[in-house]
């Protein structure tokens, strides 16, 4: 294993100076496999699974493992690793009490999935107690057990297993593979398109007008966007991952100029950490090469757990120190009146004039095969969302 390529191709550096890379090389992927078939085993979640990756792609960059305790310590209270760079969200490794004692320190383990896969294995270094309601209020700003990234934290092992990772196997994206790239990967075209600034952005659902709007003003005077999906777990009442990829297919196909937009996964698990996630977001998108960053309304929010631009606020504060630029934008809408897409800043005329739906009023419309008003969503996109919604009830019966 080695850092990457000596050169980043575009011009933005990683996060930490460095792109990491802890996958194993071609050449000695066998005899890993081979090794880590006899070592001590967890079973990890799809979500461990997905920062394995995405610490072993430089995702993560410049983290090379699951986070000890003192790094653990500094995120949570102060957003910075303990070696003072930004870091907002702790990426760790829960195990189970009952586990915890079948390993000891400096032992190396295979982390497998449900699907028996080593993806890939552990060195440990430190296991630490954590305290569950101090994480929930530090890092999502809330204890509720109702809001989703809380929930899965008090539903985790008790204890976090630390140190680096090698990455064995990627995890198979399936019928997204076309879009997948890793951030070497990513930065290499870049440059191959000639881009020299990039937009990233980032969304847990379909594209919607309003959407579409902020990436096109962005667009206005950025040489390209990165339509960057998470595509990892989200909460069940989002819009499954392969039904919206058919809808951005769909949108950039009619509505987005083709050489100036590409389409790749974001294979991260959706924490719903509002502000704090937004800075993981923009942080995670400068090492894909990004040199811009979208935060919109409500960034990565979800109820009513943050304000509407709290995230734009905590970023702002260490937006210099992230180093990659912010866009911010206003919450955006359709206007009945301007016959337009509008914001506060640019409309003049009062709400009722707005057309505002909510997320789970779109998910109810969709649902019962009813196009959202096309100020809200394209038709094109709404027809295969109202498609997807119809098969997977049709699946899971
Ligand atoms: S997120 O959880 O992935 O952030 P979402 O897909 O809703 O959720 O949002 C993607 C990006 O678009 C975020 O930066 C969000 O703030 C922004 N956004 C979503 N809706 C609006 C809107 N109506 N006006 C302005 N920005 C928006």
């Amino acid at each position: 294993m080695s850092v990457h390529a000596l050169h980043y191709y575009v011009n933005i550096d990683p996060h930490g100076g460095v792109l990491i890379n802890r996958e194993v090389s071609r050449t000695e992927k066998e005899t890993q496999l081979k090794r880590a078939s006899h070592l001590p085993s967890i079973i990890v979640s799809e979500w461990t699974i997905s920062d394995i990756e995405l610490i072993a792609i430089g995702g993560f960059s410049p983290l090379t493992g699951f986070m000890k305790q003192s790094d653990y310590q500094s995120v949570i209270n102060h957003m910075r690793l303990e070696n003072g760079l930004i870091w907002s969200i702790p990426i760790t490794l829960p195990v189970s009490f009952k586990e915890e004692p079948l390993f000891k320190i400096g032992q190396e383990i295979a982390l497998k999935g449900t699907d028996d896969c080593i993806y890939g294995i552990l060195k440990l270094e430190e296991k630490f107690l954590y305290d569950k309601k101090e994480e929930a209020q530090l890092v999502y700003g809330t204890t509720d057990a109702e809001h989703p990234g809380v929930k899965k934290l008090y539903e985790q092992g008790d204890v976090y297993f630390a140190g680096p990772i090698t990455l064995l196997n990627r995890p198979n994206h399936g019928e997204f593979t076309a879009y997948y790239k890793d951030p070497v990967q990513t930065r290499e075209m870049f440059t191959d398109l000639g881009w020299k600034t990039i937009v990233g952005f980032q969304t847990r659902n379909p594209v919607h007008r309003a959407h579409e709007y902020i990436q096109k003003i962005a667009m206005e005077n950025i040489d390209g966007l990165l339509l960057n999906p998470l595509v990892g777990q989200t909460k069940s009442d989002d819009i499954p991952a392969h039904i919206r990829m058919k809808s951005y297919e769909v949108l950039l196909e009619q509505y987005y100029p083709k050489d100036r937009v590409r389409l790749v996964i974001y294979p991260a698990a959706m924490r719903y950490a509002g502000p704090r996630e937004a800075i993981l977001h923009a942080l995670v998108r400068k090492n894909y090469g990004c040199t811009h960053f979208i935060v919109g309304r409500d960034h990565a929010g979800v109820g009513n757990y943050y304000g509407t631009y709290e995230a734009q606020e905590l970023i702002s504060i260490y937006e210099r120190e992230i180093g990659i630029t912010i866009l911010k934008f206003e919450h955006s809408f359709y206007c009945k009146k301007c016959e337009n897409m509008a914001t506060a800043k640019t409309c003049p005329h009062s709400q009722e004039h707005h057309l505002h739906l909510s997320g789970t009023k779109v998910r109810e419309l969709l649902k019962s095969g009813i196009k959202p008003p096309k100020e809200f969503s394209r038709p094109e996109v709404a027809e295969i969302l109202i498609k997807g919604l119809r098969d997977k009830v049709n699946d899971d019966n």
